[in-house]
């Protein structure tokens, strides 16, 4: 398979299951611990070797634009203050110049749309596809993983799931399962959002994708699927009718952060690994649970 060197991360949604918070404010930039969560996914990417970053916006956006900028004045006050661990940390973060380009998708259509909208940016080879809502701990990241498992496939397109319970599958995309190669296994069928008794299997997908470039001629026709929206896992049906289309169940822990509790456990399962603050946190959520009934 070709080197995947550019993923797009879809942040024009409008975030109203955080209302009020995200009123003014986009929901990629509630932070995870001290991180906003489109860093976390960011992050994953460069430690899966992505090297240009495409993020397709919408209105009232523009901050997450500004957080992978330079902040000149922040960075004049911290070196007047002598902030050197501040300063290495903002840089450290910092995308090199002219490795992020953002576009923006007008309406609210759907993910698949969302993903259309990136295709000038992506042209004509495979890239990798990352939803900010969805964390996954895991010392590699998930991507990563996903970018191993594909070596030596031609032109495949491999998606990250993972087992829910059955009572939680209809808010995902579910896959059928085929026959296992190596790490991966072929992907039957794919059902977006189904009803429980439909749903083909307990295997989500998690909002990690690796697709090929076929997906944008798929995606320009513009139909319409669940919810009346221009669904990805619509697309990737069809192209799965003349490309492969692999899964791969990831090791790792995902959280569903577009839920509040799945926020809320990411905040504090990152938390926990993190030596300035688990000891303490810890001694906090003892105290905190011991008084509730
Ligand atoms: C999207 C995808 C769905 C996937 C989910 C993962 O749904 O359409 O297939 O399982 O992300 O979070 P959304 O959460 O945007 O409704």
């Amino acid at each position: 398979m070709k080197q995947i060197r550019k993923a797009v991360f879809p942040v024009a949604g409008l975030g109203t299951r955080f209302l009020p918070a995200t009123k003014a404010m986009p929901k990629e930039m509630l932070p995870v611990v001290d991180r906003p969560l489109i860093q976390h996914v960011v992050d994953e990417a460069r430690q899966a070797g992505i090297e240009h970053f495409i993020f397709v916006t919408g209105r009232n956006k523009g901050v997450i634009e500004d957080h992978f900028d330079r902040q000149f004045e922040l960075e004049m006050t911290l070196r007047e203050r002598q902030r050197s661990k501040d300063l290495e940390l903002l840089a450290k973060d910092l995308p090199g110049a002219g490795s992020t380009s953002f576009t923006r998708q007008q309406e609210p259509l759907g993910l698949g749309h969302a993903v259309w909208c990136a295709r000038e940016l992506i042209g004509d080879e495979p890239f990798a596809l990352l939803l900010p809502d969805v964390l996954v701990k895991h010392p590699r990241g998930c991507l990563a993983q996903m970018i191993d498992a594909a070596q030596g496939l031609d032109r495949a397109n491999v998606i990250a799931v993972e087992e829910v319970p059955m009572e939680r599958i209809h808010s995902y995309g579910v896959v059928g399962v085929g026959e296992t190669k190596g790490p991966l296994f072929k992907v039957t069928d794919m059902v977006e959002k189904p009803a429980r008794e439909k749903a083909p299997s307990n295997l989500i997908i998690t909002g990690r994708y690796i697709l090929q470039p076929e997906i944008f001629g798929i995606l320009a026709s513009q139909s319409r699927g669940a919810g009346g929206e221009i669904q990805l896992t619509d697309a990737m049906i069809a192209l799965a009718k003349t490309q492969a289309f692999y899964g791969l169940k990831f090791a790792g822990e995902s959280f569903d952060c577009g839920s509040k509790i799945g926020f809320l456990a990411a905040n504090v399962a990152y938390a926990l690994e993190r030596p300035d603050l688990a000891q303490a946190l810890r001694a906090e959520l003892k105290r905190l649970i011991a008084d509730k009934p």
